[in-house]
């Protein structure tokens, strides 16, 4: 049994079905060495640097990204990049300068899209929006595809797509763990 660790999500879609929620569930079901909490976004602000203490949303995110060993972003692509409410909880979580939240943080990156492509573009903007903050975002980021061909009744049952997200959350323990060590 390895040590356990606690990573945190962040779900960047609002949306009640969101398929980005049900690849967090999925990955909340395949390693029983994690302990997921979620970095709840749905009342955080959107972004003013005029009010940095934006309230208990915003200090809820930073302290459930301050107490995990990780941070993931669940996330969809828009147009081909970082929807807003993702990229709004990464700005929170960069604040304040010189102390951001998520300075040396271990971040991993899981994108989901109804496609085939494999959401190249939010991977690479996240990718590099996060490595500006932390040189602890772990490569590679990962992408399951035709999401709604590897669905069944709301949740991922795709058995290919949670054998790849399995060995991708494995892989990211151990980054995890070879980090805090
Ligand atoms: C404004 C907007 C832009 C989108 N752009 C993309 C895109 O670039 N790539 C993609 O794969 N899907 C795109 N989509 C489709 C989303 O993948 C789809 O709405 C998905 O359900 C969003 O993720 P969620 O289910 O977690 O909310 C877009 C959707 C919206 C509303």
């Amino acid at each position: 049994m390895t040590t356990p660790i606690t990573i945190a999500a962040v779900v960047g879609s609002l949306r009640a079905e969101s398929f980005s929620r049900a690849t967090f569930r999925a990955a909340t079901r395949l390693c029983p060495d994690i302990e997921w909490i979620e970095a709840d976004i749905s009342d955080v602000p959107l972004y003013n640097q005029d009010v940095e203490d934006a309230g208990d949303a915003v200090a809820a995110l930073k302290e459930t990204v301050e107490v995990a060993n990780a941070l993931v972003f669940f996330t969809p692509e828009y147009n081909r990049s970082i929807p807003a409410v993702t990229k709004n909880a990464v700005d929170w979580l960069s604040r304040p300068y010189g102390r951001a939240t998520i300075s040396g943080r271990t971040v991993g990156i899981v994108a989901t899209v109804p496609g085939g492509h494999l959401g190249e573009g939010v991977r690479r903007h996240l990718t590099d929006s996060v490595s500006a903050l932390t040189d602890g975002v772990f490569d590679p980021s990962i992408a399951i595809n035709s999401v709604t061909h590897r669905m069944h009744d709301g949740e991922i049952t795709d058995e290919e797509a949670l054998t790849d997200l399995g060995t991708w959350l494995t892989d990211f323990a151990e980054y995890v763990r070879d980090r805090d060590s």
